[in-house]
């Protein structure tokens, strides 16, 4: 991209100054800061009018940078090996020496990871020496943000800048596995959880016991596009906008495509910024045609059931 070297430049004079910056990742934009500062964690939780009790993913360059903070075990790594940099988040331990901000984790010594695979999140976590904590670039319990005008209409000259990288590749939230105890998903996502009990299964895996991990961020009221969302349809009321993910011959201005070919990741990769073109366009209601619940599907089908809850 573009001026990308001076732009980065230019983030990490805010980070460093303890501010909030946008920056895109392969799944959608993150509202980003130092999370070894509380002065800094503390502006995202504002920023986002997030509830302080949910607690913020911090994003690592790599593996070493992550042993500063974390204790890491062998289905970690074999994960790690296989997935990143790339669309998972994992639940870890603390170590006792990390400096990661109580503010960033809610005061537990357990939290969540991910290693962004964008080119331009990679270059900005390079370059720093801290890590970032960085939700979702939306207020609260909207739908996340997946291009810069995204983020723009999100929060407007609130934030003091965005790193434009285009638009997100994935589209939806990374996978979060909780590694404590027996591992478990805790939030389908970019990457489908059929590979990843692939990769775990491999394992001999000691840990029988399931340890339950509150996740305070899988709220109902999640993802929501404010109107009202019917989901399984085959056809639609009047005044409704259809998304469907199977072309249709007949022409009607209130379809929406989620694909072109009856591809799930561009399914995916279209879901976010569909919404927001609809809510845009003032349709007061939505439908949505049954999406296969294969792969990453499953996630796409678990967005939509959070945007249908009321
Ligand atoms: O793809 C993503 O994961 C994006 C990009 C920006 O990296 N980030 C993202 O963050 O989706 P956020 O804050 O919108 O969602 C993180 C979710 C929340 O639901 C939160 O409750 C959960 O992760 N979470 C964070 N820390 C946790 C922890 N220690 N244990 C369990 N859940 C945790
Ligand atoms: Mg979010």
């Amino acid at each position: 991209m573009k001026n990308s070297d001076s732009n980065i430049k230019k983030a990490i004079k805010y980070l460093n100054n303890d501010e909030c910056v946008a920056i895109p990742t392969e799944t959608v934009y993150g509202l980003a800061a130092n999370a070894y500062s509380k002065k800094a964690v503390s502006r995202i939780f504002k920023l986002k009018k997030r509830p302080n009790n949910n607690p913020l993913i911090v994003h690592y360059y790599d593996l070493n940078e992550l042993k500063k903070d974390c204790k890491i075990n062998n289905i970690f790594i074999s994960l790690y090996n296989k997935f990143c940099p790339g669309p998972i988040s994992f639940v870890l331990k603390l170590k006792k020496t990390s400096k990661i901000s109580k503010k960033a984790t809610n005061n537990s010594n357990l939290i969540a990871v991910r290693f962004p695979s964008h080119n331009l999140a990679r270059k900005l976590l390079k370059k720093i020496d801290y890590p970032l904590a960085a939700p979702s670039a939306n207020i609260s319990s909207s739908i996340s943000p997946v291009s810069k005008q995204d983020v723009y209409d999100e929060f407007g000259n609130k934030i003091k800048f965005i790193l434009d990288g285009g638009s997100s590749k994935v589209g939806l939230e990374s996978t979060i596995i909780n590694l404590i105890g027996k591992p478990n998903i805790l939030r389908l996502g970019g990457i489908d959880s059929k590979s990843i009990y692939k990769t775990i299964n491999s394992f001999k895996n000691k840990n029988k016991r399931k340890i339950n991990v509150k996740m305070p961020g899988n709220s109902k009221l999640h993802y929501s596009p404010g109107i009202p969302v019917r989901l399984n349809v085959k056809k639609n009321k009047k005044k409704e906008a259809f998304i469907l993910i199977k072309k249709r011959k007949k022409i009607n201005k209130n379809y929406f495509y989620l694909s072109k070919t009856n591809n799930l990741k561009e399914a995916a990769k279209n879901l976010y910024k569909t919404l927001r073109k609809i809510k845009k366009k003032n349709y007061k209601q939505i439908a949505v045609e049954r999406i296969p619940n294969i792969n990453i599907g499953e996630a796409i089908n678990d967005r939509l059931l959070r945007a249908s809850k009321k």
